[in-house]
């Protein structure tokens, strides 16, 4: 039986408005990303995921959707998006793109119409609750971002309060309404026609909710309620979008973005095989960089993820500080290149790890997101020039930092460079059956380093990460195993000798 390609995938994630500029206007477009495939295809990446490019006000960078099946003119437009899936796949890449289900756009025309009366035809199709005597808002929710907001804006129009778990631009959909859940399948189809590979959906944890809005536990507060919605009507919901994705031949996939801390949980919504099919699981992006701490992360996928459905890591993306940054040494991004490609699971890289970028530094000024994630998003520089291949020395976020020295250009060149690592790891992870779909063992390893072996039939591999600053011999269990990648470049195609520096990880084949 051949597996889905979505598991044995590295997905790599695009942020359109950073990555790459066609017409000099300071934010990437859809051509820019069409004119950098060349780079994901020399990377060795498997899909793109394209973050939202859809009409939107912009409140939240296109996570606030005024229309869900047109491209945002700042972007592009419907046939950049055809062109770019056309070449995306004439290389061999799929393309899976955002879905932002949970809420819309205030600035959707079905929001218009929902808050122009209490009769309107689209009022149902948002959450609602009547003012209250003393002016409180219905519940004890908490905004996103915002922690002090509710997250209730009165209407003044009909003098309602409406539920909004991120920003008061973004109002939540109703998802009991029959007509928001075909309204919104729909809106998968319209994408699933025009060739897309399947879906990263946001919160989508947060679709269903209690009717009752019972309170947060107020020991938990301020945790924003869109990081502990967790209400069963979620499953049924998701196997509907399930089945949508199953009316279209070639493994369409769905991925969730499951925000809740507790990696059962977040389990749950593979659904024995009827939910997602794959979850971020964000506790190992929290993890600090200790074996002892990773390898519990790794055993706790293992116990609740694995039984359920096929892992996913991820350690990067447009909500948080880059790995890069949080770890802070290159030599540390290296080897949890080598951790997240080389651990069983899809892997889910975020553009600019390839290049060892660090957040963008953002002087007060610039600050434009609501949720301060500004640094991650700094634009990718492609080449040494000032404008960085931009057609602008002045892009909607600031450089990040050195990138007349770090940036796609120079450490292409540059054959000790990381993303040469990178592209090392990823061919040696398609070529081997064993990284790419195999089992996983980990094993006993002296204090401080991560150990395990990877097997298919008779293909093996073993991997091991230093997380510590000083050398360690890895003794009995380099025995009969060649470098096949390492994070310094040197020796790969020897036997090993044993010994990994500081900060060092391998991927070891069998002699
Ligand atoms: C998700 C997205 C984030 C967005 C939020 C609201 O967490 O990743 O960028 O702001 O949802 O849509």
């Amino acid at each position: 039986m051949t597996e889905p390609w979505w598991k044995s995938s590295v997905v790599y994630q695009i942020y359109p408005r950073s990555f790459a500029d066609s017409n000099g206007d300071g934010v990437g477009d859809l051509q820019g990303i069409r004119g950098r495939l060349d780079h994901l295809a020399w990377l060795g990446v498997d899909a793109i995921w394209l973050s939202p490019f859809y009409r939107s006000p912009m409140a939240d960078f296109g996570y606030d959707v005024s229309d869900y099946c047109d491209v945002d003119p700042l972007f592009g437009t419907l046939a950049d998006f055809d062109e770019l899936v056309a070449d995306a796949h004439a290389l061999g890449i799929r393309v899976i793109i955002d879905w932002v289900p949970n809420h819309t756009s205030d600035q959707h025309p079905w929001f218009i119409d929902a808050r122009s009366s209490l009769s309107a035809e689209h009022r149902d199709w948002y959450v609602w609750r009547d003012q209250t005597t003393d002016g409180a808002p219905p519940n004890n929710w908490v905004q996103t971002w915002t922690e002090d907001q509710p997250t209730w804006t009165i209407d003044p129009t009909t003098d309602q309060w409406y539920l909004h778990l991120f920003l008061p631009q973004q109002p939540d959909l109703n998802w009991r309404n029959p007509q928001v859940v075909a309204a919104m399948h729909d809106v998968l189809r319209f994408w699933l026609d025009r060739g897309v590979d399947g879906f990263r959906m946001d919160v989508l944890h947060a679709l269903g909710k209690d009717t009752d809005l019972v309170d947060d536990p107020p020991e938990l507060l301020p945790i924003p309620h869109s990081a502990l919605n967790h209400h069963p009507s979620t499953y049924e919901l998701v196997q509907g979008l399930r089945s949508v994705l199953e009316e279209y031949d070639g493994d369409r996939m769905m991925v969730g973005e499951i925000f809740l801390l507790d990696t059962a949980l977040v389990a749950s919504y593979y659904d024995g095989g009827q939910g997602v099919h794959l979850a971020f699981n964000f506790p190992p992006l929290y993890t600090p960089w200790d074996a002892g701490l990773w390898r519990h992360r790794v055993e706790e996928v293992a116990r609740e993820i694995d039984p359920q459905g096929w892992p996913s890591w991820v350690l990067s993306n447009h909500d948080q500080p880059r790995h890069r940054t949080r770890y802070g040494t290159e030599a540390r991004a290296r080897a949890a290149a080598v951790l997240m490609l080389g651990l069983r699971g899809t892997a889910f890289l975020y553009a600019g790890e390839e290049f060892g970028l660090e957040d963008g530094v953002i002087p007060a000024n610039r600050v434009v997101d609501p949720g301060g994630r500004d640094g991650c998003r700094a634009p990718i520089p492609w080449t040494a020039a000032s404008d960085h291949d931009w057609g602008t020395d002045d892009p909607w976020l600031p450089w990040p930092p050195d990138a007349a020295s770090r940036n796609g250009e120079v450490a292409r060149a540059d054959e000790t460079s990381i993303v040469h690592l990178y592209r090392r790891l990823l061919a040696e992870r398609r070529a081997s059956a064993a990284l790419h779909i195999g089992s996983q063992e980990l094993l006993d390893a002296p204090a401080g380093v991560l150990a395990w072996d990877r097997a298919d039939g008779t293909d093996r591999r073993r991997l091991a990460v230093n997380f510590t600053s000083e050398p360690v011999s890895l003794g009995s269990l380099a025995t009969g195993w060649l470098l096949a990648v390492s994070t310094d470049g040197l020796g790969e195609g020897s036997p090993f000798g044993g010994e990994l520096g500081p900060d060092q990880a391998v991927v070891l084949r069998p002699a």
